[in-house]
């Protein structure tokens, strides 16, 4: 890494000296009373009064019938994969996943949770490319994917750092194919959507939906999950499952596989202490998106973007894309980055790194899904339809990329609800640095 203190660039900035988190929990202390409560009443296992609350308000505030809570958002992930995968496909036999041989077209600019349970249950993911208006699932190439692989039923569809999709555009075209939709709003949770003139939540879109409570979330349990769904015997099934698929008999008893995927007391105790501050949450997070904006409007960068008539995010993540032409010389291969600092242009890993010289926190753009070395092989269709051939033969030399170019030009900034004003103007000022002139 480059001497950032002892370039001139940063004459005159110090270190903080504690550092600045990209997203860190924030109790408020209603968290310790429920966990104490919990405790001291011995409901400290997989079921209790504060499982029974969050469940309950999680589908009120969604507007989902019923809610189960797990042990992650992946839990919850991959319960809703099998559920889809059974429910199309049929039930599998125990040592099978519910959608083997199947194909599931994916969001690719996700983290890797959203995708990996269609393998679990031996699917083959389809990565869908993203779109520049809300860096999510590009209605476009989802429409191309089903021309390609009209046989697909089942569509799993993320909300990139709290920014909801294109969603009525997606649901129209997966109604129109008859599949079925899990909503992956892991990082999204207050996050809303203006459909068909009524605002609705994220976490309520698809026939299955997960949310996920894991420690950098906008509200935390430390760990733990939610599976959401509007049909009772699916919510039924589900925590069957994550209770290891005990059968209603004297002994333990099994006609189906399970998982130990339920959510504590004690956790739930942390989740249903942070519920009330989400919107809180939510408001700091939005001040500092918008703090970004201002700041950084005199750079060659944009922030990512958001549809303001349709949507209101839960800003969980504040991210920059560097314009293409103030991009400096940059090189990445799996797993190193080089760069050449240029005046007035700079780079994601430039800027990280003089985040870290400076002791905060940020990070790149999650890598896309079709870009893993764990995907190489699989299908990728963008708007101009297949770009890699599932083969794993390469890139076709079809269209654009726009996932993989969001990760090249794109970063995520300190987006703690805890940095104050004049912590985030440093960031601010830190970039500014990285686009200036060495003096000496
Ligand atoms: C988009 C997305 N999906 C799924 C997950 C998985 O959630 P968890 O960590 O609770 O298993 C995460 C975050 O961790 C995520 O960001």
């Amino acid at each position: 890494m480059m001497d950032f203190l002892n370039d001139s660039r940063f004459e005159g900035l110090v270190p903080f000296e504690s550092k600045l988190w990209l997203s860190s929990p924030t109790m408020h202390g209603d968290e310790q009373m429920w966990v104490d409560k919990a405790i001291q009443t011995n409901w400290v296992s997989t079921v209790g009064e504060n499982i029974d609350v969050i469940e309950r308000t999680m589908a009120e505030n969604t507007g989902c019938k019923y809610a189960v809570a797990l042990s992650a958002g992946t839990a919850a992930l991959h319960l809703a994969t099998k559920l889809a995968g059974e429910k199309l496909y049929g039930q599998a036999l125990p040592d099978r996943g519910t959608l083997e041989g199947r194909r599931v077209f994916c969001s690719d600019c996700t983290f890797d949770a959203s995708v990996n349970p269609v393998a679990y249950e031996d699917g083959e993911a389809v990565f869908i490319d993203t779109e520049y208006d809300t860096w999510n699932m590009d209605p476009t190439a989802l429409e191309k994917a089903f021309e390609i692989y009209p046989e697909v039923k089942l569509v799993v569809i993320a909300h990139l750092y709290g920014t909801p999709g294109k969603i009525d555009e997606l649901k129209a075209i997966c109604e129109k194919h008859g599949a079925m939709i899990i909503e992956d709003a892991a990082e999204s949770l207050g996050a809303r959507y203006l459909l068909n003139g009524v605002w609705v939540e994220t976490g309520s879109l698809g026939n299955f939906n997960a949310i996920s409570f894991n420690g950098n979330k906008i509200i935390t349990g430390s760990a733990g999950g939610m599976f959401l769904t509007n049909n009772k015997d699916d919510a039924v099934k589900v925590r069957k499952w994550s209770t290891q698929s005990r059968e209603p008999a004297p002994w333990y008893q099994h006609t189906e596989i399970g998982y130990n995927y339920r959510m504590s007391n004690l956790i739930a105790g942390v989740v249903r202490g942070q519920m009330p501050y989400l919107n809180e949450h939510i408001a700091q997070k939005r001040a500092i998106w918008e703090r970004y904006e201002k700041g950084l409007a005199d750079l060659p960068v944009k922030m990512n973007p958001w549809d303001k008539q349709k949507s209101s995010p839960n800003f969980w993540l504040s991210c920059m894309t560097i314009n293409d032409e103030a991009m400096c010389e940059t090189f990445r291969d799996d797993c190193n980055y080089s760069y050449t600092p240029e005046p007035g242009k700079s780079c994601p890993s430039e800027i990280l790194d003089a985040f870290a010289a400076f002791n905060a926190e940020g990070r790149p753009i999650w890598k896309p899904m079709h870009l893993q070395p764990i995907y190489s092989k699989n299908a990728f269709v963008t708007a101009q339809g297949l770009a890699k051939s599932p083969d794993g033969k390469g890139i076709t030399a079809q269209g654009t990329d726009v996932g993989a170019d969001i990760f090249r030009r794109g970063l995520c900034l300190p987006s703690d609800n805890k940095m104050t004003p004049q912590q985030q103007d440093f960031i601010i000022e830190i970039i500014h640095r990285c686009f200036s002139k060495r003096t000496k």
